[in-house]
């Protein structure tokens, strides 16, 4: 495992898209795991900006998104759908039909979160997962909520107080946020031949020292990570001021 931990925050939105350029320039049919959130929006300005200057090409790439809430609307604001096509995917040139994301909108989240798992399992194995950290002690990742098993599939999720909090601050009306979502499990996730985990600022510091110091558990399912054979903790100053190093 790799904890890389970068001075200025935007040298890891750099790196971050060094990451993922190489990827995609090494096998240009590559298949990425792609997280949502604040953290990271500099990852795909870097990404698009990239694209259009000529030097990335996702015609061939497949990206999966890790989690959706539900229920929500596509023409919500706040919804993981709405959020990848203006921050990503429609600047960019990847076919519609290689972005995957769980609909949140769908009749049955348990039929949904099957359809997706099998839309996982015809991919196989992911080139590249990149991942954010859950607010506070939850140390989750996609919408992998404590506790959550390394078995774990696609499924539809609880959210947590303190995800609910946090995110909440992100609709239009924090109590219209939907209680649920549909994630991605870290079964899945663990098909990524390479897993990026990418944590910004002071308020990710516990996190980050339970997942990196903390039992290897349930009730904080990013530190299953640790058991990954290719994992990379990429880190500002600040995500990493809890750390003993
Ligand atoms: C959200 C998403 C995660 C994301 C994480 C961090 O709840 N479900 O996929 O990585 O929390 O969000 P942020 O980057 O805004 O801190």
């Amino acid at each position: 495992m790799e904890i890389r931990v970068e001075k200025e925050v935007e040298n890891v939105d750099l790196v971050a898209g060094k990451i993922v350029a190489e990827q995609l320039k090494k096998k240009p049919a590559s298949a990425f795991i792609f997280p949502t959130g604040q953290t990271p929006l500099g990852l795909y300005a870097n990404l698009v900006s990239l694209f259009k200057k000529g030097k990335i090409d996702f015609k061939n790439a497949q990206i999966f998104n890790l989690d959706e809430y539900y229920p929500i609307k596509h023409q919500n604001p706040a919804s993981y759908f709405y959020y990848m096509k203006k921050n990503l995917i429609d600047q960019i040139n990847i076919r519609l039909e290689n972005w995957h994301i769980p609909n949140g909108k769908a009749a049955s989240p348990q039929k949904e979160a099957e359809k997706y798992e099998k839309e996982i399992k015809q991919v196989g194995k992911f080139d590249l997962a990149v991942l954010g950290l859950g607010p506070g002690t939850t140390c989750h990742i996609g919408f992998n909520e404590p506790p959550s098993s390394l078995d774990s599939v696609a499924r539809y999720m609880s959210l947590s107080r303190q995800t609910l909090k946090v995110n909440s601050t992100l609709f239009t009306n924090p109590q219209d946020i939907p209680t649920g979502a549909l994630t991605m499990g870290i079964a899945d996730i663990f098909r990524a031949k390479k897993v990026v985990l990418i944590a910004k600022g002071r308020h990710k510091a516990l996190g980050v020292k339970i997942a990196l110091t903390g039992p290897i558990s349930e009730t904080a399912p990013a530190s299953f990570l640790r058991l990954h054979p290719n994992v990379t903790f990429l880190l500002d100053q600040e995500a990493a001021s809890d750390l003993p190093i």
